[in-house]
């Protein structure tokens, strides 16, 4: 692969806060996270045992443990009122012979019920499968056909989304809020009911560390989703980049806003900060910049996870939102899901007052691996360094390192602790991943600078060559947002007789921006001085909104079908 443009590369260093972190940071080994669980010493694992009944048994029963909210309901959850309801959800599937191993989905909001519904699979020993509520019926009868899973946890309904006779494995539906079916035939059973009779105390399902967890569905750029299957030894990295990335406290407030049905949602919304027994925000219904500014100062929060598109239209949303929110209480934000574009960072260090930390890592790879860690110096731009215990290097196609500042295939030394043990049904798959000996390969372009730090480039397949000049769509998109009339962006290479491809842009623009033909040239103008001629979008079009993933990232496919006038492909994963 090309050399990459240094003109383009911005470096700034922001002056790093705690000089020491890093050393002490450096020092704390996988081996050091492996000795804080009771397994270390009793070899029996479960992973709801270390983040929730221990905390009860060591005296923090009543720690605060889920702090939920939404428009109707504020309720707060202990760690002994989690361990209870999480074992009266364990007895309620053992009553119905469920147990280890077999496959059990979770198909409802975010509410407290389903938190205590993962923590009792898990204590069956149970592999939990969380679906993202806005899933429509092609996307929830594959996932559940392709798992096998035994049993489903939803509500009436989003239950008309499952096509059940289609599913014949699945022979259990535990319904939250409504009527079950009395038919027994239809296996449907309520859960407030069951909850209410079963115990609520139980015997856990010891496991060992290489039994399941946990599976997520996640696109790639070709076929169905695929199902990645994580489990119990990726606690430990849970535990340790709670630690050491989020720099959990154990007085800390800590607001992961990912749901459930994606991983960010289940390893930093669940199990890091439980594992490490802070007090967990979740906030029910959907973003608005007011309604999250209010959730940060009525819970006090401390430590804030969210993703860039979150902060761009919080940033596009302007001062008014902000204004008569106190989020003075933030000590730390983190960033994951696309690249954090410098213009954002430099926003959030004007208007929190906090370098918003990027971290990069994957559904497969289960836990952070790249990351700006507090104490370190940021880079806007850059994804940070590689974890202390995390090898990362950047591969030319035969898998050689190549040197700095070349752009080539981000790997990772194998294995880690989180690492994703298989892809569902599917072993052609996950070898793909390990085509070259000893390492990952992770489908994202980057590249490493001569002092270690990363920069994504984009997906492989996303890459633009323009005459012969590589651009990465991110750089252009992150000039792109810089301009005052941008709220987002999203690039492609599109197919050109003359240049092999040119740079088409779709652009939303911010409140108070109307389409013309003067700001299309004006922004391509802009573009061109911030970056380079090569680099500006000869093709721009405006968009009220551009299509994206619930993790936030623009899905430059769909842009790029839009405009090849092709199908989009699998859109199971798409914002709605
Ligand atoms: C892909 C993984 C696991 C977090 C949620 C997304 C992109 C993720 C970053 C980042 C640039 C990033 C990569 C990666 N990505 N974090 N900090 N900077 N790109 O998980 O849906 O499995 O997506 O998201 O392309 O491969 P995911």
């Amino acid at each position: 692969m090309g050399q990459v443009h240094n003109e383009i590369i911005p470096g700034r260093v922001l002056n790093s806060n705690m000089p020491d972190y890093d050393r002490a940071v450096a020092e704390f080994t996988w081996e050091d996270a492996e000795r804080h669980f009771s397994w270390y010493d009793t070899g029996k694992v479960n992973m709801a045992f270390e983040a929730v009944d221990r905390h009860v048994l060591e005296g923090r029963g009543n720690a605060r443990a889920l702090l939920y909210s939404d428009a109707s309901r504020e309720e707060v959850y202990t760690y002994s009122d989690l361990m209870e309801r999480s074992n009266r959800f364990g007895n309620v599937l053992r009553k119905y012979g469920i147990g280890k191993g077999e496959r059990v989905f979770i198909f409802m909001p975010r509410q407290p019920e389903l938190y205590f519904s993962l923590l009792g699979i898990l204590k069956v020993g149970a592999v939990a499968g969380p679906l993202f509520e806005a899933f429509m019926e092609t996307a929830v009868k594959d996932r559940l056909a392709d798992s096998g899973a035994v049993a489903l946890v939803t509500t009436p309904e989003l239950l008309k989304r499952v096509k059940r006779e289609e599913l014949p494995e699945l022979r259990h539906i535990i319904l939250v809020g409504g009527d079950p079916d009395p038919d027994p035939d239809q296996g449907e059973i309520s859960f407030e009911e069951e909850m209410a009779s079963a115990p609520s105390d139980m015997e856990l399902e010891w496991l060992g560390l290489d039994d399941g967890l946990i599976i997520h569905y996640t696109s790639g750029s070709t076929g169905k989703p695929k199902g990645v299957y994580h489990v119990q030894r990726a606690m430990i990295q849970h535990y340790y980049t709670g630690k050491i990335v989020l720099d959990l406290q154990p007085e800390d407030i800590y607001w992961c806003t990912a749901d459930p049905g994606w991983v960010t949602g289940t390893s930093y919304g669940i199990f890091a900060p439980w594992l490490n027994g802070v007090a967990n925000v979740i906030r029910g219904g959907r973003f608005s910049p007011l309604d999250w500014y209010k959730s940060i100062e009525r819970n006090a929060v401390t430590v804030w996870y969210s993703a860039p598109t979150a902060f761009r239209m919080l940033m596009g949303a302007g001062k008014n939102s902000l204004e008569g929110a106190d989020l003075s209480s933030l000590r730390h934000v983190m960033s994951v899901g696309e690249p954090l574009n410098p213009e954002v960072v430099r926003w959030g260090e004007k208007v929190y007052q906090q370098r918003i930390h990027d971290t990069w890592w994957m559904t497969e790879t289960g836990a952070q691996l790249i990351c700006n860690y507090p104490g370190m110096d940021i880079k806007p731009g850059s994804m940070g360094r590689p974890l202390p215990g995390i090898e990362a290097a950047i591969l030319d196609d035969r898998g050689n390192v190549v040197p700095p500042y070349t752009m080539g295939n981000l790997a990772i030394r194998t294995p880690w602790p989180s690492m994703m043990k298989m892809i569902w049904n599917n072993p052609a798959k996950y070898s793909e991943y390990f085509r070259i000996p000893g390492w990952y390969i992770s489908g994202d372009s980057a590249y490493m600078d001569d002092e270690g730090y990363y920069w994504f480039q984009g997906r492989i397949d996303d890459v633009i060559n323009t005459s012969g000049e590589r651009i990465g769509p991110f750089e252009v998109e992150s000039k792109l947002v810089e301009h005052p009339a941008v709220a987002e962006a999203g690039v492609i290479g599109k197919p050109d007789a003359v240049r092999g491809e040119i740079i088409k842009a779709f652009i939303s623009l911010r409140e108070g921006y109307l389409p013309s033909a003067a700001l299309k040239e004006e922004i391509a103008a802009f573009v061109k001085a911030g970056l380079s001629a090569h680099a500006a979008p000869r093709e721009i079009e405006f968009k009220d909104k551009l299509p994206k993933t619930r993790s936030g990232k623009i899905m430059r496919r769909v842009l790029k079908a839009w405009e090849l006038h092709l199908p989009a492909g699998d859109l199971s994963t798409i914002e709605d």
